[in-house]
């Protein structure tokens, strides 16, 4: 049976994703490489230690600004509604037994992907808030030292939280199959569609239908 496919990100989108997943690696490499002299052979990578220390901050910024992109284009589909409080309540049946049926329908993202953007999207403001605090070639001269540890502590904590979230979202996005390829293709199938984003669906067949000739 032919497959058909349905339009989940723009060209444009998807190389937004790819150039935050690339500065990402890049700020968070050279950021390991100064946070603990075991990772300090990752400064050969970034030209030395003096070089890392350079461009650590301005890979972040790049991350940031990137993903403010992405921010904008996707907030409105991941506000939180009161059914992704009962999905997430379901959440352990879908996880230990795999069964997507009882849960309830979901529209362009489920609660779980709701909660790796607001997690991303908190912890690189924590990231370029703290950082800013103790970037020493800009800023840090003016900032108590008190505060630029307690910033350096937060930085941290923020780039643990957000390589787990990372973490999760790639294992999501290869473990429902089908997935990966709305990031590379831009499209999915309208099987996986209809089995993991019914409403989401249910909104394209009816663009689809609007949009044929003769629709409205
Ligand atoms: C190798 C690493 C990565 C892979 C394979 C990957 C894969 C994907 C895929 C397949 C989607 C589409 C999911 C869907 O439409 O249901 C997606 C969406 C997305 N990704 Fe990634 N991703 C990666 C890294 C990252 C990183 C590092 C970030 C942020 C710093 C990120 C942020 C996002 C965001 C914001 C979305 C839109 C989904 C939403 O708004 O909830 N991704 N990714």
């Amino acid at each position: 049976m032919k497959k058909l496919y349905l339009q989940r990100y723009t060209d444009n989108q998807r190389i937004n994703h790819w150039l935050v997943v690339v500065l990402f690696g890049l700020a968070g490499f050279s950021g390991l490489a100064l946070f603990h002299p075991n990772l300090f052979f990752l400064t050969q990578f970034f030209g030395g230690p003096q070089w890392t220390r350079i461009v650590h901050p301005y890979f972040g910024i790049g991350v940031f600004v990137l993903f403010l992109f992405m921010f904008f284009m996707f907030v409105g589909a991941n506000l939180w509604r009161k059914s992704d409080t009962q999905w997430v309540k379901d959440a352990p049946k879908l996880v230990l037994d795999n069964d997507e049926s009882q849960m309830p329908p979901v529209g362009k993202y489920n609660a779980g992907q709701k909660l790796v953007f607001w997690s991303m999207t908190l912890c690189l403001l924590v990231l370029l808030g703290t950082g800013l605090l103790f970037w020493q070639a800009w800023f840090a001269t003016d900032v108590p030292i008190p505060v630029q540890r307690v910033a350096v502590l937060l930085h941290s904590l923020a780039a643990f939280i957000m390589s787990l979230t990372a973490v999760v979202h790639i294992y999501a996005a290869i473990w429902v199959k089908g997935t990966l390829r709305a990031m590379t293709q831009g499209t999915v199938t309208s099987g996986w569609a209809k089995r993991h984003h019914s409403l989401w669906y249910r909104e394209k067949v009816q663009q689809s239908i609007d949009r044929a000739p003769g629709g409205q």
